[in-house]
């Protein structure tokens, strides 16, 4: 059914899945992580295979995700990466010869366990599986903060005092990403999902020019899936976001889906957007805002129901069950 959403057919209600629907969250999830460490998880092809059929077991959601993380293929690119849980990065790329250093990778080779993971999962479920890579610039970001940030001090140096340097890491995170989401294509994903977290950090002007001609490239390169581009706080990009040739835009909730939509001129199946606190609240007001939402997709070229970011750590599991159902009830209804 998202397929057929992201095809441009009428289809009979929303589909519906959550962003980071695997994870702390869930009892089950952590039972596992007891045992092992999170890098260890997404590389045992079983256990993340386990995890990633968690949430389809749990609730009735439209697609399952692989499991891994954004940052698992800039290891073989030559970064070294630990979870604490946070991702911290011991070897930050910070100029012109750090940047010459890194390779990019072989996904066969390098990232075998991941592609067994792809497989596994496909063979496991009846629902489309969905692949994910983050997008250049936020891979960038922590490549060269080595860890998450406030003020995106290191990278915005690099981008603005060695334009050069920048441009050439952006390349090779491309080359990278594109061989590492098409290898995830090619085992089994049909679609696959281009996380653009940091994205919001930049001025219009600087994406324009730094980021959106690297996302371009990236998408426009995959073949034999949809694509889902995420960019967190991207309304302002609109412009230059609107020219892409992917099916599906993933929206924040900073922005109505309608206006979004408008400025978008309807082009691109969208994806939201629930501000994912609200599944803290009383199933009541979760109701109301879901039926905000549904009644702002009504005229959109396609609606796959999600969360406007990552589900949170501490979310309670009845309320992403009351959510699930609701979405569905509500627009089969409809
Ligand atoms: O959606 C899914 O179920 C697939 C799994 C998935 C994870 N990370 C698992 C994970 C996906 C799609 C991601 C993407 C990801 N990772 C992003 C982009 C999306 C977003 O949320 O913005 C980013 C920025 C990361 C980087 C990252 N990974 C951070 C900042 C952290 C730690 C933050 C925290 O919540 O503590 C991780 C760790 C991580 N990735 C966990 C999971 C389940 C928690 C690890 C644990 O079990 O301790």
């Amino acid at each position: 059914m998202i397929l057929d959403v992201l095809e441009g057919k009428d289809v009979e209600r929303t589909p519906v899945w959550l962003m980071r629907q695997a994870g702390r969250y869930m009892s089950e999830y952590r039972k596992i992580r007891e045992k092992v460490s999170f890098l260890e998880l997404c590389k045992t092809p079983e256990l993340a295979c386990e995890v990633a059929l968690q949430p389809l077991k749990a609730f009735n959601l439209d697609a399952a995700i692989l499991f891994s993380d954004i940052l698992v293929p800039i290891e073989p690119m030559g970064v070294n990466l630990e979870f604490t849980p946070a991702p911290v990065i011991a070897n930050p790329v910070r100029n012109s010869q750090d940047v010459q250093r890194l390779k990019p990778v072989e996904p066969k080779e390098e990232l075998p366990f991941v592609l067994e993971a792809v497989r596994l999962i496909r063979d496991n479920i009846n629902v489309p599986l969905i692949g994910f890579a983050g997008a250049p610039f936020t891979l960038a970001c922590y490549m060269v903060e080595g860890s998450g940030s406030k003020n995106f001090l290191e990278i915005k140096t690099l981008m603005h005092k060695n334009p050069e340097a920048f441009f050439e890491l952006m390349e090779k995170v491309t080359e990278s990403t594109y061989r590492y989401l098409q290898a995830q294509i090619d085992n089994g994903c049909s679609i696959v999902q281009v996380f653009d977290t940091w994205a919001g950090i930049l001025s219009p002007s600087d994406y324009k020019t730094f980021v959106y001609p690297f996302v371009e490239k990236l998408v426009n390169n995959l073949e034999n899936a949809h694509v889902i581009y995420f960019a967190k706080d991207s309304a302002t990009f609109y412009k230059d976001i609107k020219k892409l040739n992917c099916s599906g835009l993933g929206v924040d909730w900073k922005i109505a889906l309608n206006d979004a939509a408008d400025i978008l001129d309807n082009k691109f199946v969208l994806q939201g957007n629930l501000d994912p606190a609200v599944l803290f609240a009383d199933q009541k007001t979760i109701a109301s805002e879901i039926d905000r939402i549904i009644s702002e997709a009504k005229d959109i070229k396609g609606h796959i129901f999600n969360l406007g970011h990552g589900i949170l750590p501490k979310t309670p599991v009845e309320n992403v069950r009351f959510m699930v159902d609701y979405v569905k009830e509500k627009t089969t209804d409809a």
